[in-house]
């Protein structure tokens, strides 16, 4: 029987990477997505996947979701929450209402999806992974990263710890992986003079590559991952070392 993955934001750039290497590895993945045209296809080209289509600053979606989830799959293994977005208004200028949706796509709905996930996760075998897909923006204020960006990862990062520490004796393991410029569709919300100098402060020269991440999150949820737990892992090239 196949570990079963829940991967949000499944249709993304790291997103898909993330799939792929789950599959990979031998998980049964469960992609979910608000962009349904993009998740359902991935359907044509890969076998051990599950397309779902749900927008997730939806709490009772998120709920029907991990309820249809469980009822077909029996439970789940590991949660990836990787749905998320970079709104770009700098403070002051933020409306309350941009605001509001930054913290609700990129951290309420992770919130909500480990909220099921814990329930889904009971009583399988071995350690359950939880891995948040944060920002090295949460960290560095070098970086052009506004400030609703920065603290919806934060907060993610603290829920990490949370529950870390809460599940830790029912061996489920959460930890974030922080990445800093990684090359994905996100890139097209930035100028491009504003991308130019971030991709130019990497020190290989380059932005990062999702499969580079991915990597990462599939060694977590490996059994060499059953170790960790409540760590923040930066991805950056060196970049911040001081
Ligand atoms: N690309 C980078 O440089 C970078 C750096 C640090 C962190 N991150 C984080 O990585 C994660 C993935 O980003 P990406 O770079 O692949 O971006 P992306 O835009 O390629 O993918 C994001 C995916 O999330 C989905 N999504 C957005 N809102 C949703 C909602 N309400 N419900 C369901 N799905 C939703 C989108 O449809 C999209 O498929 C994000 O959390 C982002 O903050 C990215």
């Amino acid at each position: 029987m196949k570990r079963i993955a829940v991967v949000t934001g499944a249709a993304g750039g790291m997103g898909r990477a993330i799939v792929d290497r789950l599959i990979e590895d031998g998980l049964h993945v469960v992609g979910v997505d608000l962009n349904a045209p993009a998740v359902l296809g991935m359907s044509a080209d890969l076998s051990d996947f599950t397309p779902e289509v749900c927008d997730l600053t939806d709490a009772e979606a998120i709920f029907d979701l991990f309820d249809r989830i469980t009822r077909r799959f029996g439970g789940v293994d590991a949660l990836v929450n990787n749905a998320g977005t970079c709104f770009m208004s700098d403070f002051p200028d933020i409306s309350a209402d941009e605001l509001d949706r930054q913290m609700a796509v990129n951290f309420s709905s992770a919130f909500h999806c480990c909220q099921q996930a814990v329930k889904a996760m009971a009583g399988r075998a071995g350690v359950r992974k939880i891995v948040n897909i944060s920002s090295n923006g949460a960290y560095n204020f070098d970086v052009f990263d506004p400030p609703h960006y920065r603290a919806s990862k934060a907060a993610m990062d603290t829920l990490t710890k949370d529950l870390a520490r809460r599940y830790a004796r029912d061996k489920i393991a959460c930890n974030s992986i922080a990445p800093a410029m990684t090359q994905t569709p996100l890139f097209n919300v930035l100028t491009a003079e504003v991308l130019d100098r971030a991709i130019s402060a990497m020190p290989h020269g380059h932005a990062m590559q999702p499969e580079q991440i991915a990597a990462w999150v599939g060694f977590l949820i490996s059994p060499a991952g059953d170790v960790s737990s409540g760590n923040v892992i930066i991805l950056n090239q060196g970049r911040d070392v001081r």
